[in-house]
């Protein structure tokens, strides 16, 4: 696990950017694998500021989205689907045929997760996987339980996942209970992966993942640690609860 400590938020999201870049002109029909979240916005904003000033190119480019709430149509405007365009795709010339996003509103969850799965295995697996950090340690929407999903799945929320999201929502009753993830199986295929966590309020988790060097399902993040090739950006906030850098 490479840990990376940035002095601020804008750093952070430049370095987690320019990962996404180096992959993208390395092989430029990159799958993709994306993440939501107020912690992705500053990649994308950066990402896009490439696209329109130095020409990265998102033609060939696929992407799967790791979650989707469950029971929100894409025009919500509090859908994964909705923030991802408005955020991201609008603004770069990604094809609408090579975007993958978790449905919400599938009718038959079963059929569409393993479908998910095959989508990804045929193009031959997610080149580089962005993720954020739940306060709680999940990853997607892979909560701490006892045990976990291995491929992507419908998934229930914790109180706490409903709480910290409903800031987004009119109000907490309207958090969907549930959602539509990649599975800890889906997002550790991925060849390379990058996590990034920015702000005072990861400071607890960043720290209890890492510093006991251990892998538990009470923080699903923490499996990262079994991955060859993860980099973990922080900023200085984030990385306030830190014992040790580790290599
Ligand atoms: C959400 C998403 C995660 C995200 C996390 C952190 O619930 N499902 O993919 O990483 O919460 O969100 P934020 O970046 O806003 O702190």
């Amino acid at each position: 696990m490479n840990l990376i400590i940035t002095d601020n938020y804008n750093e952070l999201s430049k370095k987690s950017a320019e990962l996404i870049k180096e992959q993208i002109i390395h092989k430029p029909n990159t799958v993709l694998g994306l993440a939501t979240g107020s912690s992705p916005i500053g990649t994308y904003k950066e990402l896009i500021r490439m696209h329109k000033e130095e020409g990265l190119d998102f033609s060939k480019v696929i992407t799967f989205n790791l979650d989707e709430y469950y029971g929100l149509s894409p025009e919500n405007e509090q859908s994964y689907h909705y923030f991802m365009y408005n955020n991201f795709f609008k603004y770069v010339n990604i094809k609408p045929e090579n975007i993958h996003i978790p449905d919400g509103k599938t009718k038959n969850v079963a059929k569409f997760c393993s479908k998910y799965e095959n989508d990804i295995a045929e193009y031959g697996g997610i080149d580089i996987q962005l993720l954020g950090i739940g306060e709680n340690g999940h990853i997607g929407f892979n909560e701490p339980d006892s045990a976990l999903d291995v491929p992507t799945h419908l998934t229930n929320l914790t109180k706490n996942t409903i709480e910290v999201n409903a800031r987004f929502f009119k109000s907490i009753n309207e958090v969907p209970k549930k959602a539509v993830t990649m599975g800890l199986g889906t997002i550790m295929r991925s060849k390379q992966i990058i996590l990034i966590a920015n702000g005072d309020k990861k400071a607890d988790i960043i720290g209890k993942m890492i510093n006991n060097n251990v892998v538990t399902t009470n923080i699903p993040a923490s499996f990262l640690f079994l991955h060859r090739n993860v980099a973990v950006i922080v900023d200085k906030e984030a990385a306030g609860n830190l014992k040790q850098q580790i290599a």
